[in-house]
């Protein structure tokens, strides 16, 4: 199992040192069994860093560009983030879509580049609420998919990972059901597979309004593989309590 809190633009450096250090603690004995990833914004990976050191839990970006180095104002490269101790980075996150007009080739780019930096991308899909209302959410999935992994392949399972987040579900408190998540992670796991082949196991994470009171259920179905977490990712007991429902999961 596997859970990353997804921090967006949220803490100041003091909050986000004291954040990390508390996930570190409150996740100590979870932390053997699910892969624990703290993503805060860029300016405070430094930070983050310092406290995850010596613990299990991992360290994110939430965003990068496509390239080494350049003349790309504001921009943050892989090798920065590599450099600073990323081993992840979340791509294609449905806000990076719909606000900075990220389209699926420029998303599939992204993936390439966190790859060749031997980083893990997670790489975020998910329907509009007009998308699922029109019966086009595999559509758009499928699409989405195609453009982030197109040119891809994998050496090992945990190269890549994929995270199915319904845009109608991010920050709503709107949860897709058990149910509904499962039918779209069964569909992400047969397209994963007729892309790379079997062999791989690549986490595949539901994200949007994940909670500690709807986790259990979500992470109990049989491929959903863990979560990303948004708004209870920043606070440290609810987000200690997801990796524990992951944890309980994981050793069932
Ligand atoms: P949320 O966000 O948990 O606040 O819905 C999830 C995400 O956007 O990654």
């Amino acid at each position: 199992m596997f859970v990353a809190g997804n921090w967006k633009m949220h803490t100041d450096h003091r909050a986000a040192s004291r954040l990390a250090s508390e996930v570190v603690r409150l996740t100590e004995p979870d932390a053997r069994v699910v892969d624990v990833v703290v993503c805060p914004p860029a300016v405070w990976l430094e930070a983050v860093r310092e406290q995850v050191r010596n613990s299990r839990v991992t360290l994110g970006a939430q965003n990068v560009f496509p390239g080494e180095t350049g003349a790309f104002t504001g921009e943050v490269s892989p090798l920065m983030l590599k450099g600073v101790g990323c081993t992840y980075v979340i791509v294609g996150h449905s806000e990076r879509r719909q606000y900075f007009n990220e389209s699926d080739a420029f998303v599939g780019e992204k993936v390439k580049q966190v790859m060749k930096h031997e980083m893990t991308p997670i790489l975020c899909v998910g329907e509009s609420l007009e998308e699922r209302d029109a019966d086009n959410a595999e559509t758009v999935v499928g699409r989405q998919l195609t453009g982030g992994l197109g040119g891809v392949s994998l050496k090992h399972g945990n190269q890549l990972v994929v995270a199915y987040e319904p845009v109608w579900a991010i920050g709503t408190g709107r949860t897709a059901s058990p149910e509904q998540a499962q039918a779209m992670h069964a569909f992400i796991r047969e397209n994963l597979i007729a892309r790379f082949g079997a062999e791989y196991n690549v986490p595949i994470l539901y994200g949007g309004s994940v909670k500690p009171d709807n986790a259990t259920d979500l992470f109990s179905q049989p491929d959903i593989d863990g979560g990303l977490i948004g708004g209870a990712s920043l606070d440290a007991e609810s987000f200690a309590a997801i990796v524990r429902a992951a944890a309980d999961s994981a050793r069932r």
